[in-house]
């Protein structure tokens, strides 16, 4: 079966592109290039032992959106993955967030509107801003956004919701609640490739254990946590691209109708120098940190409640914050190595 993955030259989506061809599916890629390179493209043919079918296009584009869905009729299913993401950025920037992750996705939606489609949308913890209970179900109230970025997955979960709601689509949707995604696929072929300063704690690791970067800054340690840094839910990115398949079998059944979401997270929480130190721990590599101010916007600490995906998507997570941080370590060297 065909499966539409938006993005799917990105971190997840590649990922997801992986697992999509062990579960039997035929993934096909739509990618503007905007934050991915096309080379990730041989990098996929290396683990799957083929180049996959790839569309470049802007989602934006509403009569390039029309012509996919006229090139590619036959989709069973799409995983949306396409949308700027940088929470930073969309403070500055956005018209260009609201623009961009909006235009794309009811482009998308539209284009396909009269197929009998499972509908797989990438969405974000950020929705929960600091929840009041810890873990966090999916049932805990929606906090106002804390970025144009996290209203733009507020805001698209919405969509959806009132899409289906409508009665007039034949779409059936997941939506999927990441935590914090990191690690690499096990043969080091694939990872993040953040565009220039990296933004996320784990990429800023490993380049600083590498030399890229000549320390880090741990962003505040006065919070109320047990070391006094910021608590996160970290996902190994394989684990969560197993749960995009688990999403598409789920949307299959017969008895599965209309919309739901799930969180993907580990159900556990580490804070920044945990990780730091499972870093050091699994590779044998001291990472130069120093003690700085608290970060604009950061949540002071937020980890899953993953029973219901437990349940529904008979999906849980398998691989530890050792295994992330070994995996992340594996592919910085080999992109050091192997610029692409
Ligand atoms: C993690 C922790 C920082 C860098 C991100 C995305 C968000 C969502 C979840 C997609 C925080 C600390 C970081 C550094 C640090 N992903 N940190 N020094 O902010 O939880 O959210 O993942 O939907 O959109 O932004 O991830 O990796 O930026 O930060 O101390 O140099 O690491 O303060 O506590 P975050 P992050």
């Amino acid at each position: 079966m065909k499966i539409l993955v938006t993005g799917g030259l990105g971190f997840i989506g590649s990922h997801t592109v992986v697992e999509l061809v062990n579960a039997g599916y035929e993934p096909v890629i739509v990618d503007d290039l905007s934050n991915s390179d096309p080379k990730i493209l041989d990098q996929l043919a290396k683990i799957i032992g083929y180049k996959p079918v790839f569309h470049k296009l802007d989602l934006c584009d509403e009569a390039g959106v029309k012509a996919l869905a006229v090139a590619e009729p036959d989709v069973a299913g799409i995983i949306h993955f396409a949308a700027f993401k940088a929470v930073g950025e969309s403070v500055q920037k956005p018209l260009k967030y609201y623009r961009n992750n909006f235009y794309s996705l009811i482009n998308l939606l539209d284009a396909y509107y009269s197929k009998p489609l499972n509908f797989v949308f990438s969405s974000s913890c950020t929705v929960y801003g600091q929840p009041e209970q810890l873990p966090v179900t999916e049932e805990a109230p929606v906090q106002p956004a804390q970025s144009p970025y996290g209203n733009t997955k507020q805001i698209a979960e919405e969509i959806l919701k009132d899409m289906i709601a409508s009665g007039t689509s034949s779409y059936k949707v997941v939506s999927l609640r990441y935590f914090n995604p990191v690690g690499a696929h096990e043969t080091a072929l694939i990872g993040e490739l953040p565009i220039g300063v990296p933004q996320n704690l784990v990429p800023f690791i490993t380049q600083t254990a590498i030399g890229k970067r000549e320390k880090i800054t741990v962003f505040g340690n006065d919070y109320d946590t047990p070391d006094g840094s910021c608590v996160r839910d970290y996902i190994h990115v394989v684990d969560l691209a197993k749960a995009h398949v688990a999403a598409l079998k789920l949307a299959e059944r017969d008895d599965y109708q209309g919309y739901d979401v799930f969180n993907l997270g580990t159900g556990q929480g580490s804070t920044v120098l945990e990780v730091i130190h499972a870093f050091e721990k699994a590779t044998g590599v001291k990472v130069n940190y120093q003690i700085g101010p608290r970060r604009a916007g950061d949540v002071e600490k937020v980890w899953g409640d993953v029973t219901k995906s437990t349940n529904k998507l008979g999906w849980k997570t398998e691989l530890g914050l050792e295994t992330m941080m070994s995996s992340a370590w594996e592919w910085e060297k080999y992109i050091a190595q192997n610029p692409l």
